[in-house]
């Protein structure tokens, strides 16, 4: 690989014409009294959006487990005698169920089965956790529950089964393993009965093998992936699921924790957002809630970040205000203690009537929540004028809480520089900026955040990618200009406190919005290049800014700067310097990085330099070919102080340089 890069090197410098050598001017004098990195600087942004959390991160395999599905019956195939009800079902908020019942031949069968998410898919030699709630009308039934590959060519089409005996005309849950003696891709779960009339309700199956193993739980790799980014902050649940097509689908905090089973279906505006990306059986089964997001923040070490609803549906959706609550105090109080409630969820003691729900759902001890937002991509007066009562209410209840604002869809013009004010007049923490914006745009915001107001609120760049002008999709060049506007961020960390690349996740088979940083199938994922450029900052955050300079002049990609983009921070837990540098250019670049204000006797160690680049500006990493674009590590010597590289066309550099 180390060859790969020098030959690219060479020739990206033998193709294009060399630009005058650099220099850049790092300020080591006193590294640790530059502006603090917050730990919250490189995060996460969760959505289900997708397919994100049912079919993606939430690992149950069994789609409309409880049959609230509009089309009661939608994911499901029925034969044989099969009723679905509602009469005297076991969880109040999921009133339906099914009854099986015998068709009267001992030759005939009664059942049902379930298509799972793009196919029911099960690994040969892997566990699954099989469990229904059930009841035997006549006291006694027996089901068989069998995973089954349709189009196997062998004698059977099952790959794993068990039997279920039904005693008892009481609900019940009973729950069975079944081991996969085969694979499938599209497979199905089968139930059939055997014996007399049954009633099933939430109906599921897990792969056992979840992210620590938890049984509500998640899936492993994509649990693994985040953790790998190293995340300061986790945002849950969006995104404009947070403000619902109408007030009634917005996301509800509190429908999505207490018992899996008794946890109401809501919508999924990303169901019929896009008409030419429609996805008729995507809704939120919530089975993935507050308190999984909170475990998952905690397992990750990121601080949770909620952003819960101020009363305005959609405003992309809804243009008038009848969509929307009043903008009274009175109209406005269950969405306001919906923000108190979640944080008394969060960190009240296992007394309160929040806490004493977290503990009972496993976790006495506090989440230790410290930010909360209002309202997602909302404009106009109709947003401050009814936050500003969430921000007396939560100021009063809760003045240790930092308050996260909106400045709206756009990353500048009308809406952003009217809300921005309004913002700092309701004193709001921190302003969630977005913009998903083509090359251009992030080729001239090197020196966005440079003259942004350090005594008003902070940044928390919410929501970002670079979609390329007719190349909207995951590619490489993307990934090096999100680099290079990072660079930006970081070298504004004062001000910058969160950014969160969006959105996360895709399933192949049901996206509606991309680039993505995650996409995956039911059984593989892969990281793109805009991953690897999000792990790079998060892994080499530092702790400290310091000041790197050409010319007296911040490196941004302006006149003089042939493209490139750099920033560096100090690490004061191990002493080392961390310089980014991305050339956007198609030169390949001489740079020499000066230190300043190193005693006499110090010189540089040595460095590791991590190098992201591709062959071509539109390679991407696929599910088949995961590792076309990923980071390359090599250790080099150095002596002085000063380092001297060349800097490859359109490549990403990460060095982390050691001083004596
Ligand atoms: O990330 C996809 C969508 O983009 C989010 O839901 C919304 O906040 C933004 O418009």
């Amino acid at each position: 690989m180390k060859n790969k890069i020098a030959a690219l090197t060479l020739a990206a410098m033998t193709a294009a014409t060399v630009s005058a050598q650099k220099t850049f001017v790092l300020d080591a004098s006193k590294p640790t009294k530059g502006a603090d990195v917050a730990s919250t600087m490189y995060g996460i942004f969760f959505e289900d959006i997708n397919y994100a959390a049912d079919g993606g991160l939430y690992a149950e395999m069994v789609k409309n487990r409880s049959f609230e599905f509009p089309q009661a019956l939608q994911g499901w195939e029925s034969f044989g005698k099969v009723e679905v009800r509602t009469d005297g079902a076991p969880f109040e908020r999921n009133p339906h169920y099914v009854r099986l019942s015998p068709v009267g031949h001992a030759h005939k069968r009664t059942g049902i089965q379930n298509e799972g998410f793009f196919g029911v898919t099960v690994q040969q030699g892997a566990e699954y956790r099989f469990s229904v709630w059930a009841r035997a009308i006549d006291g006694q039934s027996k089901i068989t529950v069998e995973l089954v590959d349709p189009a196997n060519m062998g004698e059977t089409q099952v790959i794993g089964s068990a039997d279920i005996e039904i005693s008892g005309n009481e609900w019940k849950k009973y729950t069975a393993t079944i081991n996969a003696d085969g694979s499938v891709q599209k497979g199905k779960l089968r139930i059939f009965l055997y014996g007399a009339t049954v009633d099933l309700e939430h109906v599921s199956l897990f792969p056992a093998n979840t992210w620590k193993g938890r049984e509500n739980g998640l899936r492993a790799d994509l649990a693994q992936a985040l953790t790998d980014l190293h995340p300061g902050v986790f945002r849950f649940p969006g995104g404009c699921i947070v403000e619902g097509t109408d007030l009634e689908s917005r996301y509800q905090w509190k429908n999505s924790v207490g018992p899996v089973e008794n946890r109401p279906l809501n919508e999924n505006r990303w169901h019929y957002t896009f008409p030419h990306r429609f996805f008729p059986d995507y809704y939120q089964s919530y089975g993935l809630g507050f308190f999984e997001y909170f475990l998952l923040s905690e397992d990750m070490g990121a601080e949770p970040l909620p952003i819960l609803s101020v009363g305005l549906a959609c405003q992309f959706q809804n243009e008038t205000e009848s969509a929307h609550v009043a903008a009274s105090r009175e109209a406005l109080d269950p969405y306001i203690q919906d923000c108190l409630d979640l944080i008394e969820f969060a960190n009240g003691a296992t007394t309160t009537q929040w806490g004493k729900l977290r503990a009972e759902m496993g976790h006495a001890e506090p989440f230790n929540l410290k930010y909360i937002g209002v309202g997602n991509e909302q404009w106009d007066a109709l947003y401050p004028e009814r936050l500003k009562y969430f921000v007396e209410a939560i100021r009063k209840a809760h003045p240790e809480i930092k308050i996260v604002g909106s400045s709206g869809p756009d990353s500048e013009g009308k809406q952003f520089d009217y809300l921005w004010p309004e913002m700092k007049k309701l004193g709001a923490d921190l302003v969630d900026e977005h913009f998903y914006r083509p090359e251009t745009w992030f080729l001239s915001q090197g020196n966005r955040y440079d003259n942004y107001d350090r005594k008003g609120p902070k940044v928390f760049a919410g929501e970002y990618a670079c979609h390329g002008a007719g190349k909207k999709w995951n590619h490489f060049h993307a990934s090096l200009l999100e680099a290079a506007f990072m660079t930006g961020l970081e070298r504004n960390a004062d001000v910058v406190r969160m950014a969160t690349y969006a959105p996360l996740f895709a399933h192949v088979e049901g996206w509606q919005w991309r680039p993505d940083m995650i996409w995956y199938d039911n059984s593989r994922s892969v990281k793109t290049a805009s991953y690897y450029v999000q792990q790079l900052f998060g892994h080499n955050k530092g702790t400290n800014v310091v000041s790197l300079t050409q010319d007296g002049k911040a490196i941004a990609g302006n006149e003089g700067q042939d493209g490139l983009f750099a920033s560096a921070v100090y690490d004061a837990q191990d002493g080392t310097y961390i310089v980014k540098v991305a050339n956007t250019s198609d030169n390949a670049q001489d740079v020499t990085v000066q230190f300043k204000g190193l005693k006499k006797k110090q010189g540089l160690k040595g460095y590791t330099v991590t190098t992201l680049h591709a062959d071509s500006p539109v390679a991407e990493n696929t599910l088949d070919a995961p590792a076309t674009v990923v980071p390359v590590v090599d250790k080099k010597d150095a002596a002085g102080q000063a380092l001297s590289v060349n800097v490859a066309a359109q490549t990403f550099y990460v060095f982390r340089i050691s001083v004596e």
